[in-house]
């Protein structure tokens, strides 16, 4: 096997906030790679294609679909699973807005949809509620419809608009 030919990979990155180094097959898909060698099972993998946002990660700050990396791709990169930002309190207004208003029932899709709200408020304006059907238009649910999603994403924008200011 030459180098150009490796079928294994060394990495080594950061998975909420801890350094993690692993020898990994290079087709391994990072969302493979979180929920099967590192047990985070918070991340869903559901169409492996791209498409229903299941996946959802962070990765360097921004989300991206965990099906749709490689994890050699992720080789030095900041990654954040729904687990990470749930134990750094970052999503917790956004898990409780959520129970309240009965935005979720299976809960499958919850985690990726937590991911990219939190990744759209974090850019620290209000959005308006077609910016956020817009940005959480990637992420598929097959219970609930949005609406109560929508809505819990729009009274944490407001609330944390309100702490800002006060
Ligand atoms: S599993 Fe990645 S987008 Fe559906
Ligand atoms: S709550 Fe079941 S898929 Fe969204």
């Amino acid at each position: 096997m030459t180098e150009a030919f490796r079928d294994r990979i060394d990495i080594a990155l950061t998975v909420n906030g801890e350094p993690v180094e692993a020898r990994v097959p290079a087709g391994r898909h990072l969302i493979d790679f979180l929920r099967l060698d590192l047990g985070l099972t918070g991340a869903h993998a559901s169409c492996e294609h791209g498409v229903c946002g299941a996946c959802t990660i962070r990765v360097d700050g921004e989300s991206v679909r965990g099906c749709l990396m490689l994890a050699a791709q992720a080789d030095g990169a900041d990654v954040w699973t729904v687990e990470g930002l749930s134990d750094t309190g970052a999503v917790r207004d956004l898990q409780q807005a959520f129970v309240e208003r009965n935005a979720l029932q299976c809960g499958f899709c919850t985690p990726g949809m937590l991911v990219a709200a939190e990744e759209l408020l974090s850019r620290g304006t209000v959005p308006s509620r077609t910016e956020i059907r817009e940005h959480l238009s990637g992420n598929y649910c097959r219970c609930t419809g949005y609406e109560a999603i929508v809505d819990a994403v729009e009274g944490v924008a407001i609330a944390r608009a309100g702490k800002g200011a006060a």
